[in-house]
């Protein structure tokens, strides 16, 4: 049986494991050292999920660069909610410069297509998205993802930064939420 572990109300199950995860970050990684040597670039970490997918990343990024964060929300819950606060906004002059948005997971595409809106209104002379997780069944709105770290199902996940109610970012492996109901679940605390 696969490890299960319990977050509130609801069960979920591991899917994928810390080291396949930290596979794919350095394969991101070396991928944007290559394209963006010489831009300087400026990387946006979207709060709170991709906290620590940026903190992996950023350890494999090798070329001068700078970080920065702005923090969003969207979710409620298991579900989006279709629209995007600002919680804390950039302060950077991102004008003419090379922007890479760090992103935990891109679901609905609604949370990018916003904020690619937002930079591109402060002249940047260009604005790429990395992110983590995406879900391309769940996919709304048109975005150009650079950089991809796994293609996933449409299927509710926590764990490496991502959440359920606030609970399950620090996990490191991934748990995906169990369709079956009143099972038991084994707590792994
Ligand atoms: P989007 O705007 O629908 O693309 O959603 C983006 C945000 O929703 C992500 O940055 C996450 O914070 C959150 N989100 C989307 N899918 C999941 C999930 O499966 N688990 C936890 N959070 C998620
Ligand atoms: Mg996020």
């Amino acid at each position: 049986m696969k490890p299960t572990i319990q977050i509130k109300d609801k069960c979920f199950e591991i899917s994928i494991p810390s080291e396949k995860i930290l596979e794919e970050v350095k394969r991101m990684a070396e991928q944007i050292n290559k394209d963006l040597a010489g831009t300087e670039p400026l990387f946006l970490v979207v709060l709170n999920g991709a906290f620590m997918f940026a903190a992996d990343l950023m350890k494999q990024v090798s070329i001068p660069c700078q970080i920065s964060f702005v923090k969003l929300a969207s979710y409620h819950g298991t579900g989006t909610t279709g629209k995007v606060k600002e919680l804390i906004g950039l302060n950077e002059n991102i004008e003419g410069r090379t922007v890479v948005i760090v992103e935990d997971i891109v679901d609905t595409g609604i949370t990018m297509e916003q904020m690619i809106h937002s930079l591109k209104a402060k002249h940047p002379k260009e604005v790429h998205i990395a992110t983590f997780f995406y879900k391309p069944e769940a996919l709304q709105k048109t975005v150009h993802l650079d950089y991809v770290g796994m293609h996933i199902p449409n299927d509710f996940i926590v764990g490496y930064g991502l959440d359920y109610d606030g609970f399950g970012r620090n996990l490191t492996d991934i748990y995906t939420l169990k369709k079956e109901v009143n099972e038991v679940c084994l707590s792994l605390k």
